[in-house]
Order: structure tokens, then C-alpha cells, then sequence
């Protein structure tokens, strides 16, 4: 039987090719193209990228082609795992975690309010085969935010939330009708009963007098409606220290908050307008996210935080008095906190690399993070840094170096990709998906095979199984097929391994398939058969991105 040509009259017409088919064997997929600018050597962690790029282009058309979702990606930019199809809506936040004694992913998911930066949905937690653990929602009759998420004691999960709610706000400038406040909050909740262990309201303890965006100047919200609350105090990070004390970044008071884990009381604040420590140079900081224990000393003089220093708020409407800038650029910042002496000093700023300066000679700042930003500490002593609205991450090594940058998009979408957090996690996964084939055959009598399996990280090489028929007469006039089954193993190289295979003339190759094969040669999972389809020359030329040249640097991409 030949299949082969039944489908050839669609794909012939299928010249203009709307999906970045950056992958042969899953042309459905669209995952970003990171632009890297400084490639990982051996100096970069092990492990992999966890990000979500976002942009407002969500669906591809001609000009992007490009699947907001949450990803895995290697160090090259190869995908691991696209989690397209798995999360629907605007994901970010996606991390690898623990939870009773296993391996999660998580990851936000839900609707993004741009204009307020806030994100209105729940989390969900998928296992190492990538189906659903849990979907959690906040506790009460209350929405999550999209903007913490993080499993204390692989128990219990802490989380924010932004309540509109109803006050009397002519103390801080507000008209008769100016009367709505966020009241920022935040849960920890027991994730297996969705029971809430605690719970903090940001209005209970800290006054709107602390604010950096005061309700008059309109910037955090003008407070006339339940969707216009002024976002006086905006959450962006919590975390549990060893003390059962929060940690908590307030972006629009500037102010990281240390709170009683027992009654919800403010311990000491640093920064803002009420700082308990007196800051050393270089440690003011503005509009940061994701603050981070990184030495617990609580009463004594060696404690150390991170955080993300973003440092402006407002500056994608400069010009109109709306920015402000608290340093002339964002960085990663570790910062000692002296409890007796009741001081604050930085130990290490993570800069922006050089190679991301717009133009230096204008006296363009470096990275101008308006909006989001992670860093993360890696275990070797480097730092992972993402620079969120900017849509760039770094890895620095211990020393600070950068020794890898990366866009997350490149051409069209070079600036039009932002990352709200990023990480580098180790991570083993198994996909619940078939493999993927896709068979083509050249007029050069030549067969390329390709395979792909999302998700799965355990596959080391691939065997590839073709039926091939060759018909011969025999004396009476009849023709006779003889089918012949042959195998190729070749190492698994990277999300698609490709090979080629010899196809002599009267040979028909009518059915292709592969084997997953792990440790041993187990074999981990199979592809359907499927049929060789010929080559068409256009699509392959507009398949022709950096990610295929990159393979065929490697020896494997493009033959024809
Ligand atoms: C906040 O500021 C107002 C007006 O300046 C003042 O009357 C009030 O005492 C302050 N409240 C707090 C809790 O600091
Ligand atoms: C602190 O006070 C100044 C002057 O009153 C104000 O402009 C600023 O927004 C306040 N808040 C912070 C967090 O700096
Ligand atoms: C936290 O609050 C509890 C109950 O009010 C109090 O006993 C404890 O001393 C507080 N801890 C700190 C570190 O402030
Ligand atoms: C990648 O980034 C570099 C550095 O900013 C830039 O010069 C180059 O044009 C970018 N490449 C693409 C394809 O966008
Ligand atoms: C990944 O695991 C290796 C081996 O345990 C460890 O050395 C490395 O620090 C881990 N990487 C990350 C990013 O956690
Ligand atoms: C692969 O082909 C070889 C002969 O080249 C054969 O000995 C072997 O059994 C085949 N393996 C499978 C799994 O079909």
C-alpha cells in the first residue's frame, strides 16, 4: 500500500507556512527564540531555564509566531518541555518545587491586568509526568494573584491576593469619590485541604501613608471604582524564614517587611519612608520584587537578603512627569542586615552586562527594569537574574561575571517578550505525550527521519524502525512485495533528534516509527507509524531559522 501520496495534494498547497516550525516532528509547536548574546560555557549551572515570555501579540499570525505559555528551555534555548496546551490563559511564575516527598512543577494560571500588573486566577501543580496534582485556589471567598507563589516545608503553599475594598481615603488625598483601595493580602494555605493557615491583610498593619504612589498622582490606580483601586502597597513576594516570620517585598512602598508570623504585626521594615536600618551606599532600592532570605540570622549581625532592584517605576511614560527613578538602573542586589547595630549594607550587586547597554555613548542607562524581575541564587555561588519588562535573563558566575545573556525574542519580537520571574532548576521529566515522528523523503533518494517527545528529559537515544517493500516479477507475471523491517539507533540530541536514511530506488520506505531508549536500552515509550511524505522544498526553506542552522552546526540539522 502507498500512503505516501494521499496527503501530498494538501501539503502542496501548504506552501505559505503559518506556525514557526522550528520542530519538524511538532510543527504545532511555537516556543520562543531565545537571542543569546552570551553563550553558556562550563561555567553556567547544570540544569534547565524556567520561564514564560509573554507578550500582548498571544496567537500566531504572519508576523509572530510565537505560543505564550510556560516553558522549559536548555542553556542553548532548546525546548525541553513546551507547556502549551497544558495552561491556558496568562501563566507565569513556573517553577520547579517539592511537595510530600515528590517533584512538582507549578505555575500561575489565569488573566493578566497589564495596566495594573496584577493577574487574577489560580495555581496548579503538575507531577514529574506533567498531569495536574492540584489546582489551588485561594482560601475564602478570595482571587490569587499571579505574583508569589512558593511551598514552605513541601506542605503548605504561601500566595498573595489584591481584594478591592471600600475606605475613607480623603487622609490621603482622595475626593468624595476616590474611595477604593487595594487591600493587599496574602494566604499561606494547607495545600492538601486547601485549609488556610494564615492570613495577612496588608491594611490591618501598614498605613497607606507609606505608600510611594500617592492616590493623588493617579499612578497605582485613581480609586474610583472596584477596578480602579489605588494599589497602595502592591505584594510582589513573600517567603517563610526558619522563625515561622514572613519575608515581604511591597513594590509600591519600596519597602521589604518582616511580619509576625503569630499575630501579623510588622517587625522592621527596610527601605521606604519608615526603615528600621539605617542604609550604607548603594542599598536604597525602589519598586523591587522577589526579596529572598539568603542567610536567616534574625536577632543577629550576619543576615542576608536578596532582592531585584528594579529601581524605576513609570518609565514607559517618561516624559509626562510619571517616572520615577529611584538609581539609574535595575539591578540584583545582597544586602547584610545588622539587627544590633540596626544597619544595612549591600554585599553584592548583580550589574547588567555590558553586551545588553542599548548605547553607552548616549548615556543610555544599562537594563531599565519598569516592571517584574527575579533573582535567583544558584548553589554554585552564581546568580540567575531575569530582568522582567526588559525581557533579557543573565547568569553571573560567582565572581559576578556574566556568563550568559539571552533576549527571549530576537527579530519582530525582539522587544516585545517580557518574563515576569525566571529560574534554573534541575528537573526530571516524563512525558505523558506519544513520541513524535515525521518522515520526508528527498529526491536525492534520501529519507530524513525526525523524532521529538515534549517533556521528556530520561530518553538518550532513539530507534528508528522502517518497513521497507520491494517488489520484484516473478516467472508467472505476478508481482511480489517483500516487506524488510530495519532499525537505526542514534543518540538523542537535545528536544529533536533528526538522522537521514539511504533509500535505493526500488526501495519503498512505507512506515516509520520510534522507540524511546533509556538507560540499558529500556525501551520508554513508541511513536504511531507513520508515512514518508516528500519533501517540499518551500517549507523547508522557510523552516530555515537560527535553531535548524544551529543543528546543522552540530551535524545533524538541514541535509537536502
Ligand atoms: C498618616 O498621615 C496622616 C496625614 O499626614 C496623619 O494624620 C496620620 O497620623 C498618619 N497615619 C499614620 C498611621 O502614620
Ligand atoms: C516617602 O515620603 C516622600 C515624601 O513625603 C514621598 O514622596 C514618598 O512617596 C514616600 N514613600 C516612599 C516609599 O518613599
Ligand atoms: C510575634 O507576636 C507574638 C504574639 O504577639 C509575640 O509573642 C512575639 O514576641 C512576636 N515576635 C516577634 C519577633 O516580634
Ligand atoms: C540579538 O541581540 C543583539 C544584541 O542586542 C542584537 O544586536 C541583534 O540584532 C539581536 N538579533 C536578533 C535576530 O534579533
Ligand atoms: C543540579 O544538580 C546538581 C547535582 O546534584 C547540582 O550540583 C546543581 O547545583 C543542581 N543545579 C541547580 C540549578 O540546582
Ligand atoms: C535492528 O536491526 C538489526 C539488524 O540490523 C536486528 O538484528 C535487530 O533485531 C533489530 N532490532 C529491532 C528492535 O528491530
Amino acid at each position: 500500500m502507498r500512503h505516501t501520496l494521499s496527503i501530498l495534494g494538501f501539503l502542496a498547497l501548504a506552501t505559505t507556512v503559518l506556525a514557526d516550525t522550528t520542530y519538524r516532528s511538532r510543527p504545532d509547536l511555537s516556543p520562543p527564540h531565545l537571542n543569546i548574546t552570551i553563550p553558556c560555557d562550563a561555567r553556567c549551572a547544570s540544569g534547565y531555564l524556567f520561564v514564560s515570555p509573554f507578550t500582548t501579540y498571544g496567537e500566531p499570525d504572519d508576523r509572530v509566531s510565537y505560543q505564550v505559555a510556560p516553558y522549559i528551555l536548555d542553556s542553548t534555548g532548546d525546548l525541553v518541555w513546551s507547556g502549551f496546551g497544558y495552561f491556558a490563559g496568562w501563566t507565569g511564575n513556573l517553577q520547579a518545587a517539592r511537595y510530600q516527598g515528590k517533584d512538582v512543577l507549578f505555575s500561575f494560571e489565569g488573566l493578566h491586568n497589564g495596566n495594573h500588573g496584577h493577574g487574577h486566577g489560580h495555581h496548579t501543580l503538575l507531577d514529574d509526568h506533567y498531569n495536574v496534582v492540584k489546582v489551588l485556589r485561594a482560601g475564602g471567598h478570595r482571587v490569587s494573584d499571579k505574583h508569589e507563589f512558593e511551598i514552605i516545608d513541601e506542605k503548605t503553599a504561601l500566595f498573595q491576593i489584591y481584594e478591592p475594598t471600600q475606605r475613607d481615603l480623603t487622609a490621603w488625598g482622595g475626593d468624595d469619590e476616590q474611595t477604593w483601595i487595594v487591600d493587599a493580602r496574602f494566604q499561606e494555605l494547607d495545600i492538601a485541604t486547601g485549609k488556610v493557615v494564615f492570613e495577612w491583610s496588608s491594611l490591618d498593619h501598614v498605613s497607606p501613608n507609606e505608600s510611594a504612589l500617592p492616590l493623588p498622582r493617579g499612578l497605582a490606580g485613581i480609586g474610583r471604582s472596584s477596578a480602579t483601586a489605588w494599589d497602595y502597597f502592591h505584594i510582589n513576594s513573600i517567603i517563610k524564614g526558619s522563625d515561622g516570620h514572613y519575608l515581604l517585598s511591597a513594590r509600591h512602598a519600596s519597602t521589604i517587611f518582616k511580619i509576625n508570623g503569630t499575630d501579623g504585626s510588622v517587625i522592621w521594615r527596610l527601605g521606604g519612608n519608615r526603615s528600621d536600618f539605617t542604609l550604607g551606599d548603594g542599598v536604597r532600592f525602589g519598586f523591587q520584587h522577589h526579596a529572598r532570605y539568603f542567610n536567616e540570622d534574625p536577632q543577629g549581625s550576619g543576615e542576608v537578603i536578596s532582592l531585584f532592584d528594579n529601581s524605576v517605576y513609570g518609565s514607559e511614560s517618561a516624559g509626562n512627569g510619571n517616572e520615577i527613578r529611584i538609581n539609574p538602573y535595575s539591578r540584583g542586589k545582597y544586602i547584610k542586615l545588622d539587627h544590633v547595630a540596626k544597619t544595612a549594607s549591600l554585599v553584592r550587586a548583580i550589574e547588567p552586562p555590558s553586551v545588553a547597554v542599548p548605547d553607552l555613548s548616549k548615556g543610555d542607562p544599562p537594563i531599565l527594569t519598569k516592571s517584574q524581575g527575579s533573582l535567583q541564587s544558584l548553589p554554585n555561588g552564581g546568580d540567575f537574574v531575569n530582568w522582567g519588562s526588559e525581557g533579557q535573563i543573565t547568569e553571573c558566575d560567582a565572581d559576578g561575571t556574566p556568563i550568559f545573556h539571552a533576549f527571549f525574542g530576537k527579530d519582530f519580537l525582539r522587544d516585545k517578550l517580557q518574563n515576569y520571574r525566571a529560574f534554573r532548576y534541575n528537573w526530571t521529566g516524563y512525558s505523558p505525550e506519544d513520541p513524535a515522528v515525521f518522515a520526508e523523503s528527498s529526491s536525492e533518494g534520501s529519507v530524513r527521519l525526525f523524532v521529538s517527545w515534549n517533556g521528556d528529559t530520561v530518553t538518550t537515544s532513539w530507534r528508528f524502525s522502517w518497513a521497507e517493500e520491494t517488489d520484484s516479477i516473478t516467472t508467472d507475471g505476478k508481482t511480489v512485495t517483500t516487506t524488510v523491517w530495519k532499525n537505526k539507533t542514534v543518540a538523542r540530541r537535545g528536544f529533536e533528534t533528526s538522522t537521514r536514511i539511504y533509500q535505493p530506488k526500488e526501495v519503498r520506505i512505507v512506515s516509520v516509527k520510534a522507540e524511546a531508549l533509556g538507560a540499558g536500552d529500556s525501551v520508554l515509550g513508541v511513536s504511531s507509524s507513520v508515512v514518508v511524505q516528500k519533501a517540499l522544498t518551500k517549507m523547508v526553506e522557510t523552516v530555515g531559522n537560527d535553531r535548524l542552522v544551529g543543528q546543522e552546526t552540530l551535524g545533524f540539522g538541514i541535509e537536502l
